[in-house]
């Protein structure tokens, strides 16, 4: 099964970070209510800095599987709000980390959705978004009531570091190919935006790993759980809703869909770039000098690995 880890939610969750589990998600995650002037300003770029008026159509528009893909990923991003609250109150014990994840990380992820949305319309308009959503929120909702996190706040920053890494070179693949020029733009800005927050969560793990002292074992086994955890089912889910207001008659085990997700999965890792994955990856064991420029030629093998594991 082909996929493309684009997931923001962690996948384990150990019965004592369970605060909020039960609590009702936050609404404006199935909405497109529109964002606050004072939430805005915080936002590095705006939807209305892209020109959706200048879409070079035939250049997109016979490109389906772009459909989907791009469908997908509107869901996953949108639906961040699900869960932001969780994570914000995980990190409760720092209120610059808690505040940044409620007044930056959420609102940004959000707008990826928004915008992606928006892209998908303007060029396909025929595809119901809204009704494609609810539909995978349905199922998307009930794996984020068992969201987990890591042991400890510096392995779980660890971990996000997984997932910033998996949404940034994800992302910078799709720019890489999309050839639409508001879609590179777009793509583009959600790209800088994930490297972003990836630099943010290596910081946070470095004040936590100054307290915690975790072992470079340990740190690598949360940086494996996460990456082995990445099942990669937000993306399937994502895809099946996208495919299905097409193909309303498919089935999600037949040969249409799961055709078409190997088809994107190959065009993902043909652009994939495994190399940055693996660095970004390895940043969090804060290997010494020495250690890292010992283990460069073994980049390449090693991120063919990373790349088959996020894009199997
Ligand atoms: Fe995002
Ligand atoms: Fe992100």
């Amino acid at each position: 099964m082909a996929a493309i880890d684009l997931r923001l939610r962690p996948a384990r969750m150990p019965a004592y970070c369970r605060p909020n589990a039960s609590a009702p998600m936050n609404p404006d995650a199935r909405t497109d209510a529109p964002v606050q002037p004072a939430v805005a300003r915080r936002l590095p770029w705006r939807l209305e800095d892209i020109p959706f008026d200048t879409i070079e159509l035939p250049k997109i528009r016979g490109r389906e599987d772009m459909m989907f893909l791009l469908g997908a990923a509107s869901f996953i991003e949108f639906a961040s709000d699900t869960y932001a609250g969780n994570l914000a109150e995980f990190f409760r014990d720092e209120p610059d980390i808690a505040a940044w994840l409620s007044q930056h990380w959420e609102p940004e992820e959000v707008q990826h959705g928004r915008a992606l949305r928006a892209y998908v319309e303007a060029v396909w308009p025929e595809f119901e978004w809204q009704r494609a959503y609810d539909d995978f929120f349905v199922e998307y909702s009930k794996l984020c009531g068992t969201e987990g996190y890591e042991s400890t706040c510096g392995l779980e920053m660890a971990a996000r570091c997984v997932v910033e890494t998996g949404t940034s070179t994800a992302y910078k693949a799709i720019r890489d190919f999309a050839d639409e020029p508001v879609l590179v733009r777009l793509v583009e800005h959600i790209r800088s935006d994930e490297v972003r927050h990836y630099k943010h969560f290596l910081q946070f793990f470095d004040r936590y790993h100054a307290r915690e002292k975790n072992s470079r074992l340990r740190v690598l086994r949360s940086l494996k759980n996460r990456l082995v955890e990445s099942r990669h089912s937000d993306f399937e889910i994502g895809l099946w809703y996208a495919y299905r207001t097409r193909y309303p008659d498919e089935r999600r085990d037949g040969k249409g869909f799961t055709t078409m997700q190997s088809r994107i999965a190959r065009k993902v890792r043909d652009h994939y770039p495994a190399g940055q994955a693996i660095r970004m990856l390895l940043k969090p064991l804060r290997l010494p000098a020495f250690l890292s420029s010992m283990i460069q030629p073994m980049l390449s093998p090693i991120g063919l690995v990373i790349r088959q594991v996020l894009l199997r």
